[in-house]
């Protein structure tokens, strides 16, 4: 059995339950290798505390599941099949005949398949399965580190490839597709979440959408893509401004910039997970700009692009080598335009390594 999955079990066993039922992608994907995209169809990897664990998945995805190296049992179904018929067998087939404590991720899982378990089995009671997997995949181990570094690197080449393409009159949309259609020819079949570029005042939505605006001279222009390499994302955000800059632009940029930097320097093992956040804020505010970055500083990264942990003010944990994370401040200027720089960034024994590279000096296009 692989590590993953046996830290699994054992969690299951200190917490007395009597399976888990993982539905979701990413975490089948964590603890099996096998990743599917089952759209509304039911995917399921069952553990079963001293049994074997079982897969269940849409028939048609039954190879791919054995291709992925899972050396278990895998049930396939059909579209006229109820896949809780087979679950059903499977589990009593493990011993498992009226349990009564399941581990799901109850953040996910849709109602109505929990409730489905529980009409067969009434007197069943949920636990949360992300109690233990968000603590697993908090850290990141060698090989996934090396996916992650390498899924970055084809970020930094994303926006070197959005650069490029800048000129006069050209459209977001345009500079959005010259960027996909290269990172498709280096083998990148999805990005990490729908790429951004935009240009002038659109800059100044952190989360705008890409269109016909054209690029002028004076516009910021802000790149925020990532790729799924492998199973792992990447995440960065560049800021360049086009033909000239004025010094509003300029004074906002620095500050974002110094913001980051504070971050970052504090990104070490021990540091509160808040205070990240609150070294780039209070950098802004003290800017006077503080109302204009409504955000928190960051988010988990790895198999999927944004997971735990949360970098909020809040958040009390601790940082420990081996976290992955973004650090992404950004200031945004209703009818200006706005800025945001992103990293990708790992802890590691006394500091960190920032896993995104692309230069972070002001850029004036020309
Ligand atoms: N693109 C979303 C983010 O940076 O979190
Ligand atoms: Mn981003
Ligand atoms: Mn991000």
């Amino acid at each position: 059995m692989n590590t993953r999955l046996s830290k699994m079990t054992d969690w299951l066993i200190e917490q007395n339950q009597d399976f888990a039922y993982i539905h979701s992608s990413s975490n089948v994907f964590y603890l099996s290798s096998f990743h599917c995209e089952p759209h509304e169809r039911l995917l399921g990897l069952f553990i079963v505390p001293n049994q074997e664990p079982f897969l269940v998945v849409p028939g048609m995805e039954v190879s791919q599941a054995r291709d992925a190296g899972w050396e278990y049992e895998i049930i396939g179904y059909s579209d006229s099949e109820d896949p809780f018929d087979f679950i059903h067998e499977a589990l009593k087939e493990r011993g498992v005949h009226q349990p009564t404590s399941a581990s799901i991720e109850k953040g996910t899982l849709a109602y109505e398949r929990a409730e489905e378990l529980q009409t067969r089995y009434p007197k069943l009671q949920y636990h949360s399965a992300e109690l233990g997997l968000n603590q697993f995949r908090l850290i990141k181990d060698e090989e996934e580190i090396e996916v992650l570094r390498e899924a970055a690197a084809l970020a930094d080449f994303g926006v070197e490839t959005g650069v490029k393409a800048l000129r006069e009159g050209i459209t977001e949309m345009e500079v959005l597709a010259t960027i996909e259609f290269e990172l498709k020819k280096k083998g990148i079949r999805e990005m990490s979440f729908s790429t951004m570029v935009l240009f002038g005042e659109k800059s100044g939505q952190p989360h705008g959408n890409p269109g016909d605006r054209q690029l002028k001279k004076g516009d910021l222009v802000l790149f925020d893509l990532g790729v799924v390499l492998n199973g792992y994302c990447s995440d960065i955000t560049r800021t360049v401004a086009f033909g000239e800059v004025n010094e509003k632009q300029e004074e906002i940029y620095n500050t974002v910039l110094r913001a980051q930097i504070e971050s970052l320097h504090i990104s070490k093992p021990g540091t509160r997970l808040g205070d990240i956040d609150l070294a780039a804020r209070n950098v802004i505010s003290n800017a006077g700009y503080g109302d204009y970055f409504p955000h928190r500083i960051g988010h988990g990264i790895g198999i999927e692009v944004h997971e735990f942990p949360s970098m909020s003010e809040k958040n009390n944990s601790l940082l420990q080598k081996g976290m992955t994370y973004t650090i992404e401040p950004g200031i945004y200027l209703p009818d200006v335009g706005g800025v945001r720089i992103e990293d990708d960034v790992l802890v590691t024994e006394n500091g960190y390594e920032t896993l995104t590279k692309y230069p972070k000096e002001l850029q004036i296009i020309e």
